[in-house]
């Protein structure tokens, strides 16, 4: 049907600057995906919120850039190696940080890998590297979290970060975005699953965010459409807020629900995408 601006186009809505003042104090959080822009970030908040944080990568060094990054807040944080792709990694860090931390209060699974491929070209073992990561890994890591949060009767919380593209589907990452899809389904049937526990479980579903991976977005695609990349790049905004989210505002909502204040907020998958997905 098209798009008509009646009243106008408008200027990028400015990030704003916000004091943390939830309180995460006597928290201990599993942050995977940690040294990458999203998770670096709420690992980053939660721990200028005072929980002592352990954020997971399969990058070494990049963990440790990550964690020197956090200033002042840097004291009493760690990194641990994982591969996501691996249930034999998974299962020995998740333990390593049970002994680190004595228990662990919440997850955020922010690890992910995106391919970009012509759709009708996919190949299997796009599919295969995809999933293992996106899906079988953030499942693993929040099955046996939930475990250990169970056997210790910790009253913990779960954050599963999919995508837009998890509601959406974009046909040149047809395989990341059917990852995000089943990731958003798992989330729902593990919060019904660890109710009892009073364990609870949620997605948040970001659209385009200035980080590494979109910038490898922008490369894959604009490969595929002809275009630059910073053409794409600049393409991959928010219809509303006319701009990238910053991983930062990202932050904030993973923040929140990790809290207590979303105890009532179960089994959902939460649009942190600047308003582009209308349900
Ligand atoms: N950037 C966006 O526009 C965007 C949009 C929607 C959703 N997301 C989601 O946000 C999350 C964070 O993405 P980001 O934008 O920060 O990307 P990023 O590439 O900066 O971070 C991803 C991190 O995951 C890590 N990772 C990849 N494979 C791993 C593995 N096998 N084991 C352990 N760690 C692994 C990477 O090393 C990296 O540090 C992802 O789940 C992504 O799908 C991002």
């Amino acid at each position: 049907m098209g798009s008509f601006a009646i009243r106008g186009e408008h200027a990028p809505l400015a990030v704003r600057q916000v004091v943390p003042t939830r309180s995460h104090a006597n928290k201990r959080y599993l942050v995977l995906g940690g040294a990458g822009g999203a998770g670096k970030a709420a690992a980053e908040l939660l721990a200028a919120e005072g929980a002592a944080v352990v954020i997971g990568d399969v990058r070494a060094q990049a963990l440790n850039e990550a964690i020197a990054s956090f200033g002042s807040n840097a004291a009493g944080q760690s990194g641990v190696a994982i591969d996501v792709g691996n249930a034999a990694s998974i299962a020995a860090a998740i333990e390593e940080v049970e002994q680190r931390l004595g228990g662990i209060d919440g997850l955020v699974n922010c690890a992910a890998i995106v391919r970009h491929v012509d759709p009708l070209e996919t190949p299997w073992s796009d599919w295969e590297r995809v999933f293992s990561i996106n899906v079988y890994g953030a499942f693993e890591a929040a099955r046996l979290v939930a475990k250990g949060m169970i056997a210790k009767g910790i009253k913990g919380a779960i954050v599963n970060v999919a995508s837009e593209a998890g509601k959406k589907g974009h046909s040149q990452s047809l395989a990341y975005s059917a990852s995000k899809a089943a990731m958003i389904n798992f989330t729902r049937v593990l919060s019904e699953v660890l109710a009892p526990n009073d364990i609870n479980v949620n997605c948040v579903c970001p659209g385009g965010m200035a980080t590494d991976m979109l910038r490898e977005v922008a490369v894959a695609y604009g490969d595929l459409v002809k275009q630059a990349p910073d053409d794409v790049f600049k393409q991959l905004i928010s219809s509303q807020l006319r701009r990238h989210i910053d991983p930062a505002e990202l932050a904030r909502t993973i923040s929140f629900l990790l809290s207590d204040d979303a105890m009532i907020i179960r089994g959902q998958a939460i649009n942190a995408d600047g308003g582009d997905t209308p349900y």
